[in-house]
């Protein structure tokens, strides 16, 4: 793979919308704020933008691409055979932080849907992104703006962070307010399937489809594969240690007596220097999870550690993705 050209990366503001436009119309790519995290955006028309995403990211090609839709024009141009309790959780849930999978239209190009049958696609709930998104027929693929397996982008500085040289741009829309990336729902069979779980959890969905329940026999797997998912992922560069309460208070003590450098975030003061007392409201949590991993990471440390959330539903999203930033760990 050849190596990138450098470029300087620009931040545009709410009120340079169409340069963004003009740069993703040109076939650059751009950093795109959403609710959820930053996404790298491309023109979804545009096979030659989505395989720049592919390398700034360092994104394995058999890992499809989510397309972000402001209207259902666009989801019609995109899917089809789309089944009745996905329209429905759409108009439930968009613009918002659900991805739904679903039949593609052959003009999808392979390379978005890594050569499947079934494209993801998103209707996020950001003002800027909607304004962008509608001037483009097929919309804009956006995985979100870090380097493959590091942490989301949560801040317009996050991006610049991670991609600094890489990217023409980078939108500036504030900080995000979900904080962690979307649900995606398989809706390629007769009953939904969760394939990542997000802020709109299994409750959310199942509440608004009443006839037609996301199984609870854990077994109907789905067919589809998610290549994201794997064990690593959402990784700051300092080892992650996920521990509960008790744990916590020995490994801390631990550290201290061999004067080992952390920080950490727990749900209760510890006598630890650089140490962030957590909301127990999982809404606020997510918010600003990602936030304090790349303010954490960039402490002069050797370890971060957390202390493991409730296991109830409503932090399944959080429990997810601090296991797998924490996966390392399970090696030491
Ligand atoms: O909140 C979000 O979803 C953010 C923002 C930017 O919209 N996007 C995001 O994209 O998280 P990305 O690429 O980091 O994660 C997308 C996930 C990957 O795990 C990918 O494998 C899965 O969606 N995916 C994409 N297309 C798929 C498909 N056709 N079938 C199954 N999984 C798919
Ligand atoms: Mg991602």
């Amino acid at each position: 793979m050849l190596p990138l050209a450098k470029m300087k990366t620009v931040s545009l503001s709410s009120t340079q919308l169409s340069q963004a436009k003009q740069l993703l119309k040109s076939g650059e790519v751009i950093g795109l704020p959403t609710e959820t995290v930053y996404g790298l955006a491309a023109d979804a028309a545009n096979p030659k933008a989505i395989e720049k995403i592919f390398k700034i990211k360092q994104r394995p090609t058999n890992n499809p691409l989510i397309v972000h839709i402001a209207n259902l024009t666009q989801l019609n141009n995109i899917a089809q055979n789309i089944p009745d309790y996905a329209l429905k959780l759409a108009k439930a849930f968009w613009p918002g932080p659900l991805t739904l999978v679903l039949a593609k239209q052959n003009k999808i190009n392979n390379i978005i849907t890594a050569g499947q049958a079934t494209v993801a696609v998103r209707m996020p709930n950001h003002p800027l992104a909607l304004d962008l998104i509608q001037e483009f027929d097929l919309g804009l693929v956006a995985p979100s703006a870090n380097i493959y397996t590091k942490i989301s982008p949560t801040t317009k500085a996050h991006v610049i962070k991670g991609l600094n040289g890489k990217i023409s741009a980078v939108l500036d829309g504030g900080e995000c307010s979900v904080g962690i990336e979307s649900t995606i729902i398989d809706c390629t069979t007769f009953e939904p399937i969760i394939l990542r779980a997000g802020m709109i959890t299994e409750q959310d969905i199942n509440a608004v489809l009443v006839d037609q329940i996301i199984p609870s026999n854990k077994n109907k797997k789905s067919k589809i594969k998610a290549p994201g998912q794997h064990k690593v992922h959402y990784s700051p560069t300092k080892p992650l240690i996920l521990l509960n309460k008790n744990d916590l208070q020995l490994k801390i003590a631990e550290f201290a007596k061999n004067k080992i450098p952390f920080a950490g975030f727990g749900f209760n003061q510890e006598q630890a220097e650089n140490w962030i007392i957590m909301t127990n409201d999982p809404i606020s949590y997510a918010q600003k999870l990602y936030n304090i991993l790349h303010d954490l990471d960039a402490l002069n440390i050797d370890f971060i550690l957390a202390q493991l959330p409730p296991q109830d539903a409503t932090w399944a999203a959080i429990n997810d993705r601090l296991s797998r930033a924490s996966h390392k760990q399970e090696l030491i």
